[in-house]
């Protein structure tokens, strides 16, 4: 049997996989197992943030195996301190960090921080944690809750209680009351359609819920890791969350979760954990990729590569503005508005056979995360093939 009949015969059908099956990467250029050539502006959906088979990622990793992989959290792990010690570092927080495997269980870890943190004299006091309509915080059960996206409480139930969705940003201060733990947002909504929260709203929610001493969580997950430009969007927002949740691009393609909080008092001994989290093989690529992404912003390289996409980019909506209402997004998160769902779709099949990988997000955006690595030549080149895509519609 080939990978399609295998997948098909043993694998559970979440997913509506394109039938197309990748065997080898190089930055952002990916091949498949035809030996057709794709230009990468998915980065396996915010992952790969340095590019496939970076070689630094790949030595600091087969270095690490060599000597240990796994040992279990009940011993101290250099690279885990080390990339905690990056991950601190880079933010400017005075935090620390809880590795998972995932953006749902760094999430996890955010609202069990809350959730404790709400207790009085180990009584249940604050428990509410208020998240956004079009919000996505994973597929756990708790985090399927935590989306504010009523589609994705059709099955499941019953849920954890106490989660309460507001419409938007200036909604919040409305549903606050004396059993509110905390506010959970993403500073620019990924799968909900690409769509940045606005700065000085965020800044007066920070500051409304700082006077209430209720938390500010920031899921990261898709935002964290230099995807706007800094290491992360709380910077650009100009903003210090309690607690903040990391994943995807960090571990360059190793799954690994963050939770990172300035609470460092309130999980003791015992209160969470994980098996893998934070082992030697996801941190010692966390590492690298902290160093290389590092490096890229010291040198204005990050910078450069932000305009030069966004600047493509603007182009590509200005010659179509038939198809697109609206460019959106900051830094390497990014999209066009399409004018109809079924023309989207249609952008996105004709972009695979024209060998170029995009997203979609909510009903109508066009989505972009490419490698931050990504060079011009690659950028030309799938701009080149995008505006083919575009030209059949
Ligand atoms: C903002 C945000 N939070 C959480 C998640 C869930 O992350 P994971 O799929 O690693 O559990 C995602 C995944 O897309 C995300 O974009």
């Amino acid at each position: 049997m080939n990978t399609k009949e295998l997948d098909k015969k043993y694998v559970l059908p979440t997913y509506a996989r394109a039938d197309i099956e990748f065997v080898s990467g190089k930055n952002a250029t990916l091949t498949d197992s035809e030996g057709k050539k794709y230009i990468d502006f998915t980065s396996g959906i915010g992952v790969v943030s340095v590019g496939h088979a970076n070689e630094r990622v790949n030595s600091s990793i087969t270095q690490q195996i060599s000597n240990i992989t796994h040992i279990s959290n009940l011993y101290n792990i250099a690279p885990q301190a080390k990339a905690a010690q990056k991950i601190v570092e880079a933010s400017g927080y005075d935090m620390q960090c809880f590795f998972g495997n995932s953006g749902a269980e760094a999430n996890e870890g955010a609202i069990k921080i809350a959730r404790k943190y709400g207790e009085k004299d180990g009584e249940i006091k604050r428990y509410k944690i208020i998240t956004l309509q079009h919000s996505f915080h994973g597929r756990t059960i708790t985090t399927v809750k935590a989306t504010g996206q009523e589609s994705m409480h059709n099955y499941f139930g019953p849920f954890p209680d106490g989660f309460v969705y507001a419409d938007d940003i200036a909604h919040i201060e409305t549903l606050l009351d004396d059993h509110t733990a905390a506010v959970m947002i993403e500073l620019v909504q990924g799968e909900g359609g690409v769509q940045p929260q606005d700065k000085e709203a965020v800044q007066n929610l920070e500051k409304l819920l700082k006077s209430k001493d209720i938390l500010l969580i920031v899921d990261e997950v898709q935002t964290g890791g230099y995807r706007t430009g800094e290491f992360l969007a709380s910077q650009v927002y100009g903003i210090s969350p309690d607690i903040i949740t990391l994943a995807k691009g960090i571990g360059g393609g190793v799954p690994i979760g963050v939770v990172m909080t300035s609470l460092k008092g309130v999980l003791g001994a015992g209160d969470h954990g994980s098996t893998f989290g934070g082992n030697y093989l996801s941190t010692a690529a966390t590492c690298a990729v902290m160093d290389i992404l590092k490096e890229a912003k010291e040198s204005g390289e990050l910078e450069e590569t932000i305009n030069y996409f966004n600047t493509e980019l603007e182009k590509l909506f200005s010659e179509n503005r038939d198809l697109f209402t609206q460019k959106v997004g900051i830094g390497m998160m990014c999209g066009l508005r399409v004018k109809d769902a079924d023309t989207l779709n249609s952008i996105i099949a004709n972009a695979k056979d024209n060998g170029v990988m995009v997203l979609k997000a909510g009903r109508n955006t066009l989505r972009f995360l490419p490698p931050l690595t990504i060079t011009k030549e690659e950028i030309d080149e799938g701009f080149k093939n995008l505006k083919s895509a575009i030209s059949s519609i």
